[in-house]
């Protein structure tokens, strides 16, 4: 039996066709008819006024960052547990992240924690959707509404997800998406800016093309084309972005297919959760999560790396992340913490993720849930 790695991109198989077709328009630089189609159905699933592709949601963070104009002085609230990028991207422009712990039964950050972090040098609220299962958004606009901060949904695990029937990335003034090979929809690398607030759309546009209003230029809209705020390229290629449509055109049946595995694991594993033996991911009523990720909490963090190691035997790959932001070496220098942040210190010590992708059969499925089965049952793990 050969190894199962912890993720295998899905590839459609019209990917081919439509790189070809995009080669053959002779423009393969950004925003031509791929990215057309591919924005248009960003905005239409998350009935937005504007989608910008980007080169990744890092990227698209940046973008994010830019259109927020935080600077030095400037603190933004972010959750400790989450990618790198959702702080270092504000941390780029001089703001200090400020993390907060998040909530035990969904890893998102919690509201309580935000609110307790808010300061008069507070300028925005960045949320991270883990496992595309929704924060709890309605308590943090209420709080940005309060103190007229911006919100931006770091949505990269959350394509196609939703919270009472709102798409997510649809509920903060903007939002990101992720593309990377790992994630549901994919190109290898790239991302997206979503627009909510309309009065940033035209801002958006600039930022994406290296400050300049080279895009309205183009549209007729104006009449020269110059420079007139910061921005970088933040457009992805057309050849990216035609391997995209492919995978978009697809994008409810691969859900689909990851939610069937994500249930599959979940019921699997019920017993053990009320052994107290793990703790299955929290889905609060009225999410519908992305089937991007599936984990299991453990007693410790010698149990999960006895977990790691116990599958890794059977060739099962499984991981761990994220190391907490606010205590790593760069959030010390870059931001602050303004109280301990217990729950993600002990939650991301007791984290294994398994393997989770479309191309899974009911074979490598049952590997795995025998493989963490037989590896609780012969060491004996401290209580969840
Ligand atoms: C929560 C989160 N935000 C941002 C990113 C960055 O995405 P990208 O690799 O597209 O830059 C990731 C990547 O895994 C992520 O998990």
């Amino acid at each position: 039996m050969g190894e199962l790695p912890f993720n295998r991109p899905r590839l459609i198989g019209t990917e081919h066709r439509y790189v070809d077709e995009a080669i053959a328009t002779g423009k393969i630089s950004g925003n031509g008819i791929f990215a057309a189609r591919c924005t248009a159905w960003l905005r239409a699933r998350v009935g937005a006024p504007a989608a910008f592709l980007t080169p990744s949601c890092t990227a698209a963070l940046e973008m994010a960052a830019i259109l927020a104009d935080v600077g030095p002085g400037d603190e933004v609230i972010v959750p400790t547990f989450t990618f790198v990028s959702t702080a270092n991207a504000f941390a780029a422009r001089g703001a200090t992240p400020v993390f907060v712990d998040v909530d035990e039964r969904t890893l998102n950050l919690d509201a309580r924690a935000v609110a307790r972090a808010i300061t008069d040098r507070t300028r925005a609220i960045v949320v991270m959707h883990y496992g595309g299962v929704a924060c709890e958004m309605d308590a943090v606009m209420a709080l940005a509404a309060r103190h007229g901060l911006l919100v931006i949904e770091d949505a990269a695990h959350a394509l196609p997800a939703a919270v009472d029937g709102r798409p997510l990335g649809s509920i903060g003034q903007l939002a990101t998406f992720s593309f990377h090979e790992t994630k549901n929809i994919q190109c290898g690398e790239g991302g997206a800016l979503v627009v909510n607030d309309a009065a940033l759309v035209q801002r958006a546009e600039i930022v994406q093309e290296k400050g300049t209003n080279r895009s309205a230029f183009f549209r007729g809209a104006a009449d020269r084309y110059t420079w007139l705020e910061l921005g970088s390229s933040y457009l992805m290629s057309e050849v990216s972005a035609a391997f995209l449509w492919a995978q978009m055109e697809e994008a409810e049946a691969t859900t689909a297919e990851r939610r069937r595995i994500w249930a599959r694991y979940d019921d699997a594993f019920a017993e053990l959760e009320l052994a107290g033996v793990v703790r299955r991911p929290g889905v609060p009523r009225g999410c519908e999560h992305s089937g991007h990720l599936y984990y299991l909490l453990l007693g410790g963090e010698g149990a999960r790396d006895a977990l790691i190691a116990a599958l890794a035997r059977v060739g099962v790959h499984a991981v761990f992340h994220y190391v907490p932001l606010g205590s790593s070496p760069g959030g010390r220098r870059f931001g602050r913490e303004p109280e301990p942040a217990l729950l993600a210190e002990s939650l991301s010590r007791r984290l294994v993720r398994l393997p989770l992708w479309v191309g899974m059969d009911e074979g490598d499925v049952a590997r795995v849930v025998d493989g963490v089965h037989a590896a609780l049952a012969a060491e004996p793990l401290p209580q969840a």
